[in-house]
């Protein structure tokens, strides 16, 4: 009763972002990436700015990217593959802060993992721990078509519900610089993957969030727990104080 109810509540919360997404100005929100984040990151926005720049010339990643997305849509598949407008602001955050060691949940085709991985081999170092259910992405693919063979030696994917698996795993490779949820949606669940990072987090580490627009939960958790925040487009990006 209690699960029918979540899930109803959040069917009616997506179909409110459905609605809202349509009236959201993307085009605004990409070209204030650089100014939002700079008031959350050690970095100015000119800085920022060229990660922005550095990530548009990026050939050996869009050109592998482009295929894989093509081999995607080539088989028929629908996806809920995250926009690379979401991908570019986790490159520039990862960029900026020479993340090391990440976490992420909820991998699909694996657009967020390509854009950490990337940053990462620009970065000259880094693994990304990434987490999803038994099983697959739809259509003859595995998890995380979409990461270039390039970086794929610095990511290591673990299956089984992020509940289950997450606790463990950031207690084994914690403290981390990125925590990036993209899993499930509904807001205990969200809650939980944030309560279980904030404290496994690096001083100076992020909490990154897909689908923040849903509700106001990212908004109330980021304030709880003294992290300063910001939204681009879809993806929330908060900050743990250094110290
Ligand atoms: C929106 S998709 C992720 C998109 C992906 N991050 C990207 O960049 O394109 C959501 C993913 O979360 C996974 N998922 C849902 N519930 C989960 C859970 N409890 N634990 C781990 N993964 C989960 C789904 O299997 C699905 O692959």
């Amino acid at each position: 009763m209690v699960g029918l109810l979540r899930d109803a509540i959040y069917a009616v919360r997506k179909a409110r972002l459905d609605v809202e997404r349509r009236r959201l100005d993307y085009g605004r929100e990409t070209r204030e990436r650089a100014d939002r984040l700079a008031d959350v990151l050690p970095a100015s926005a000119a800085d920022l700015r060229e990660y922005e720049r550095e990530y548009e010339d990026l050939e050996w990643f869009h050109d592998s990217y482009a295929d894989s997305v093509a081999e995607i849509h080539d088989a028929g598949v629908a996806t809920d593959t995250t926009h690379w407008r979401d991908g570019a602001t986790i490159y520039v955050v990862c960029r900026a802060l020479e993340v090391e060691t990440a976490v992420e949940t909820g991998v699909l085709f694996g657009s967020f993992d390509a854009h950490v991985l990337a940053a990462m081999e620009e970065n000259g170092g880094g693994t990304l721990h990434s987490v999803d259910l038994p099983g697959g992405p739809p259509g003859p693919f595995e998890y995380g078509h979409l990461i270039p063979d390039r970086c794929r030696d610095r990511w290591e994917l673990h299956e089984g519900d992020a509940r289950e698996v997450v606790p463990d795993l950031l207690e084994r490779v914690g403290p981390v610089d990125l925590f990036l949820h993209d899993s499930d949606h509904r807001l205990p669940h969200m809650r939980f993957e944030y309560e279980t990072a904030v404290d496994r987090l690096a001083p100076g580490g992020v909490l990154a969030s897909h689908d923040v627009r849903l509700s106001k939960l990212f908004d109330r958790f980021t304030a709880e727990n003294g992290l300063r925040s910001c939204v681009v487009c879809d993806t929330g990006i908060a900050r743990r104080p250094r110290r």
